[in-house]
C-alpha cells in the first residue's frame, strides 16, 4: 500500500493537486485525522510492507451517524475527492458514502486475498503468494528428509486464491480451497494414492477458511484415514509483512497514478483495477457484489497438477 501512497501523491502534486493522507482508515476520517502529504512524505517507503497511514476496522462507520460524521470532518477539511484502497468493507462503506456525501470517489484494490470483482490482481496479493510459496520450499525440505505429510494453511477467509497461486507454484500434492469441493475422504484417498505411487512425504495447501483451527480439524480427521506422520504449518500474518514484490510495486503504483488522473478527469464512483494488463474501471457497487471466480483455467490446472 505505501509504493500505492507513494504513486498518487506523486501524480497529484505532478498536477498542482493538494493531497492529504487520512490515518487510521475510517476510524480515522470520523476523527478528522489527515495529515498533508508531500514528495518527502512519501520518500524511501516503497519497499515497506503495511501502511505509513495505518488502518483500523471501524464500527462506528457502519452507522449512518458514523459517515455523517466522516462527511463532516472531509466538508471542514475542504476534500473534494477520496482515494480509498482496500477490500469488500472498504468499499461497501465508500459505495454508502459517495451516495449520502456526493463526494467523487475513486477505489483502490488492496487486499492479500485478491478477492475483488474487478481486477485480476489487488494490491499486496503477489507478496503474499511468494511468502507462502517460500515457506512451502523451506517446509518441502523437512517434509522430505523426515518423510512426511504436512497441512500448511494460508491466508484467504472466503477464498482460495493465495491457496491456489502457491499451491501450484509451490507444487502441492493436494489443495483444500473452497472453489474445488473436496471432503475429507476425498483427500485421504488422493494422499493414498500420492504414498502409494512411492511418495515419501506430501504437502497439502489449505485456504484457511472462516473456522479458527480449521487445518488442524483437516490434519485429525486426515490422520485417522491414513497411516503417515503428518504436521500443520499456520502462515499467519507472516504473509501480510515485509518488503513487497516488484510486480505488487508496479501494479501499486500503476493503480495509485491511473486513481488520482481518474479523480482530475472527474470520473467518480468507480474502482481502478487491472484487468489483462490494462487499466479498468469497474462501478464501486459491483466491486463487492459481484463474486470474483480464480480462472476456471488455472483450476482446472490446479486440480490436474495437484495431486
Ligand atoms: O482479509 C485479509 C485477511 O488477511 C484474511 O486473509 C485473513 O483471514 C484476515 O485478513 C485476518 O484478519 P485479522 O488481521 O483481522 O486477523
Amino acid at each position: 500500500m505505501n509504493a500505492c501512497i507513494r504513486a498518487a501523491v506523486r501524480a497529484a502534486l505532478d498536477i498542482n493537486m493538494e493531497i492529504f493522507g487520512i490515518q487510521r482508515g475510517y476510524a480515522g476520517l470520523i476523527l478528522g485525522q489527515m495529515i498533508p502529504l508531500d514528495r518527502r512524505a512519501v520518500a524511501n517507503i516503497i519497499h515497506q510492507g503495511g501502511t505509513i497511514l495505518g488502518t483500523a476496522r471501524s464500527e462506528e462507520f457502519r452507522t449512518k451517524e458514523g459517515r455523517a460524521k466522516a462527511i463532516q470532518q472531509l466538508k471542514q477539511a475542504g476534500i473534494e475527492g477520496l482515494v480509498l484502497i482496500g477490500g469488500d468493507g472498504t468499499f461497501r462503506g465508500g459505495t454508502l458514502l459517495s451516495e449520502e456525501s456526493n463526494l467523487p470517489i475513486i477505489g483502490i484494490p488492496g487486499t492479500i486475498d485478491n478477492d475483488v470483482y474487478g481486477s485480476d490482481y489487488t494490491i499486496g496479493f503477489d507478496s503474499a503468494v511468494n511468502c507462502a510459496l517460500s515457506a512451502i520450499d523451506r517446509i518441502r525440505d523437512t517434509a522430505q528428509s523426515h518423510e512426511r505429510l504436512f497441512f500448511i494453511e494460508v491466508m484467504g477467509r472466503h477464498t482460495g486464491f493465495i491457496a491456489v497461486e502457491s499451491g501450484v507454484a509451490g507444487g502441492a500434492e493436494e489443495l483444500f480451497i473452497p472453489e474445488i469441493p473436496m471432503n475429507i475422504d476425498q483427500l485421504a484417498q488422493g494422499l493414498k494414492e500420492d504414498f502409494a505411487r512411492d511418495k515419501k512425504s506430501a504437502i497439502v495447501v489449505v485456504a484457511e477458511g472462516e473456522t479458527p483451527g480449521h487445518t488442524f480439524q483437516i490434519a485429525d480427521e486426515v490422520r485417522k484415514k491414513i497411516d503417515v506422520e503428518s504436521r500443520v504449518c499456520v502462515l499467519g500474518h507472516v504473509q501480510r509483512g515485509g518488503a513487497p514484490t516488484a510486480r505488487d510495486r508496479v501494479l501499486s503504483s500503476m493503480l495509485g497514478v491511473a486513481a488520482v488522473r481518474a479523480l482530475a478527469d472527474g470520473k467518480s464512483n468507480s474502482m481502478v483495477g487491472e484487468i489483462k494488463g490494462e487499466i479498468s474501471f469497474t462501478p464501486l457497487k459491483d466491486t463487492w457484489e459481484k463474486k470474483k471466480q480464480i480462472s476456471p483455467f488455472l483450476k482446472e490446472i490446479a486440480e490436474l497438477l495437484c495431486r
